[in-house]
């Protein structure tokens, strides 16, 4: 538990930083975590919340990529008048000049011929506070700072923010070997709640590569946050870091497996490899209750049981013949509808030939970005046995239904 002393800390304005599409995937989460007056926007959800919200935000929620505190807001009427409002922020309140500093951020303004212009005057701006102020300036690191700020300034308005993440959320720190595309790890997990597997029943991945969705998967399931692994956040390299805090809150991390899971989670690649990769990407993670990978073709995989989700991330075919690409697609839709019946079946490729030739209809269709990559995922749901059992199955009771009386 953590202490009501802490638990009092004042309210503060929150930004959590998405992809396209995901704002309600993000919010849903941040409901669940108990924040409050949400506003969803674009590949954003501001809320409110204390300090050890924001801690809690950046070890639970899946979809986000990043958390904001947003430190000033102000309008600006040109260049010079930004570097003046920029000036006037006491960034020595929230670290110090021993730790390294980053700047990063999005700007859609006309008054800048060069978006990365401003980012440049807020770097000046933070060097020189500390060189005014102390004698001495942080350092520049760009590839691991200890702190991030983040700029954004749309027309002419401009907000600072502290980025208490850090590293982007997607990096877990589970993943130590990946394949040559592996998905994202916040894409996998939107996949998943989108998919709306149930945390209840068997889900299979048979193109799991390094195995991102079946480790998300597992996570979900036994109710353990994504990053259970990751242990450096840019929070913590703030003034106001409260060690005790982010010790509670990892205290309530569960170390073992949930008991008593009745199901399966299966990834399968045809690649011996990359089933090495995902079983040593998922043997840190306290999952082996429910988690198996097997080195098999999709061909040769199996339904664990008569009902479940499969989630699948084929390749998307940029090295193979447009009839390769027809025929392997085909030969999913034909594994789909002869191996998986009884599950709901889905598939995210970017590519529009392929997903025509899986050949059977879909039941939904939801547009996702998997980086720069347009994709459709997609639902195929599979009738449990053969359609022409199935169509027997839903006609039979009306044959028998006993007629009225008039
Ligand atoms: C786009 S990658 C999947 C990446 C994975 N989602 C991840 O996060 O690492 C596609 C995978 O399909 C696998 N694959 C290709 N042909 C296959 C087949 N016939 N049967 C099973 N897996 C196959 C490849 O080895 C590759 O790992």
């Amino acid at each position: 538990m953590i202490s009501a002393y802490i638990c009092r800390k004042k309210n503060m304005q929150i930004v959590a930083k998405t992809f396209f599409g995901f704002e309600d995937l993000l919010e849903e989460e941040l409901k669940a975590l108990g924040a409050k007056n949400i506003e969803k926007g674009n590949r954003m959800v501001k809320y409110e919340g204390n300090k050890e919200l924001l801690y809690r935000s950046n070890i639970w929620l899946r979809t986000a990529i990043s958390v904001l505190m947003p430190i000033e807001t102000f309008q600006f009427r040109d260049e010079d008048d930004l570097k003046k409002k920029l000036s006037y922020i006491k960034y020595s309140t929230y670290f110090s000049v021993t730790k390294s500093f980053a700047v990063k951020g999005a700007v859609n303004s006309k008054e800048f011929n060069h978006s990365q212009y401003p980012l440049l005057l807020l770097k000046d701006a933070i060097a020189d506070h500390f060189r005014d102020s102390f004698n001495k300036r942080p350092d520049v690191d760009k590839s691991k700072p200890n702190v991030v700020f983040d700029l954004h300034i749309q027309d002419n308005e401009c907000t600072v923010s502290l980025n208490s993440s850090g590293a982007p959320l997607f990096q877990r720190g589970y993943r130590k070997s990946v394949g040559e595309a592996p998905l994202n790890e916040i894409v996998a997990a939107a996949l998943i709640m989108r998919s709306g597997w149930d945390r209840n029943s068997d889900l299979i991945d048979p193109f799991c590569g390094s195995g991102t969705i079946p480790i998300e998967a597992a996570l979900m399931a036994n109710d353990l946050p994504p990053m259970i692994e990751r242990k450096n956040f840019g929070f913590k390299h703030w003034k106001d870091y409260d060690v005790n805090l982010f010790e509670a809150l990892q205290d309530e991390i569960p170390r073992k497996p949930k008991a008593g899971l009745k199901f399966k989670i299966i990834g399968s690649d045809t690649d011996t490899q990359m089933i090495l990769n995902s079983r040593e990407n998922s043997r840190m993670l306290p999952v082996d209750n429910i988690l198996k990978f097997e080195a098999k073709d999709f061909k040769d995989q199996e339904a664990p049981s008569d009902k479940g989700v499969l989630i699948c991330n084929p390749p998307y075919g940029e090295r193979l013949e447009i009839e390769a690409l027809e025929e392997f697609y085909g030969e999913i839709g034909t594994f789909f509808k002869h191996k998986m019946g009884g599950f709901d079946c889905w598939i995210i490729s970017s590519s529009t030939d392929g997903l025509k030739s899986v050949g059977l209809k879909p039941a939904k269709k939801i547009r996702v970005y998997n980086g720069d990559l347009e994709c459709d995922f997609r639902k195929y749901e599979i009738f449990p046995g053969s359609l022409k059992e199935h169509k027997t199955r839903i006609t039979e009771p009306r044959g028998r239904r006993p007629k009225t009386k008039k």
